[in-house]
């Protein structure tokens, strides 16, 4: 399928990625190499975000002299929205590189018929109007799943949000930037097409399955 990438989406291009990628796809990796290699993919979406954080001066002092140099400006709070279950598997990614962020859970699950996302667990307390949200789960499909979370979030008045997958579809992926082209999704790889069950093709299966060891 020829598709051309909108400008929101940030591909990572990188051998160190797409190397984990390729095992990850693979049916014969075990549970246990499934859930390292998600944790690390998820490490360098995380700094691949890292790259848009705001910086600010600070003075400090050197053993030399005072210089003034560049921190993360951290007073915007940050949080990371893991989809369950299968965004679960990237949480330690995330945390390794974003130590402090909240973690505001919701579980949507897709209706084995319809495929429509439904939702069955949500906890978002306080005020998150201020924050930058970043929706993490490993598979974009249609995008149901995720316009879902981000509809919730827009609704808690959320104005800073940033979607985090390891794979995704061309089809999600125009949903998604079609109706919020001011979003940046960040992935690993824009695979072919949906099957007719709407899973990804060639993907790595059902993410969530192989990340608790319930295939
Ligand atoms: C998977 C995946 C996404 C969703 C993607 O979850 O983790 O959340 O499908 O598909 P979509 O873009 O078409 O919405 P699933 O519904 O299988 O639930 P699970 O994570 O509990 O296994
Ligand atoms: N969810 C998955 O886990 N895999 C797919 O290919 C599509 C949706």
């Amino acid at each position: 399928m020829s598709f051309e990438i909108p400008a929101n989406v940030h591909l990572i291009d990188n051998p160190l990625v797409t190397d984990r990628l390729t095992v990850l796809r693979m049916k014969k990796t075990n549970t246990r190499k499934f859930r390292e290699i998600v944790k690390e993919i998820s490490g360098f979406l995380a700094y691949e975000i890292g790259r848009t954080l705001p910086m600010k001066d600070v003075e400090i002092q050197t053993p030399m002299r005072k210089t003034v140099q560049k921190r993360i400006d951290t007073s915007k709070k940050m949080a990371i929205v893991p989809i369950l279950r299968a965004g679960v598997g990237m949480i330690p990614g995330f945390t390794k590189v974003f130590p402090d962020v909240q973690i505001l859970n919701i579980g949507v699950k897709r209706d084995e018929t319809t495929h429509a996302p439904i939702s069955y667990y949500e906890n978002f307390p306080g005020d998150i109007r201020a924050q930058k949200c970043i929706i993490i789960d490993p598979m974009l499909a249609t995008g149901g799943s995720i316009e879902y979370t981000v509809e919730k979030l827009k609704a808690k008045g959320c104005k800073d949000i940033v979607i985090a997958a390891i794979i995704t579809a061309p089809e999600g992926i125009a949903r998604i930037s079609g109706a919020y082209p001011d979003i940046p999704i960040f992935c690993c790889a824009i695979d072919d097409h949906l099957d007719k069950d709407k899973y990804i093709i060639p993907g790595l299966g059902d993410a969530g399955d192989r990340i608790f060891g319930t295939e």
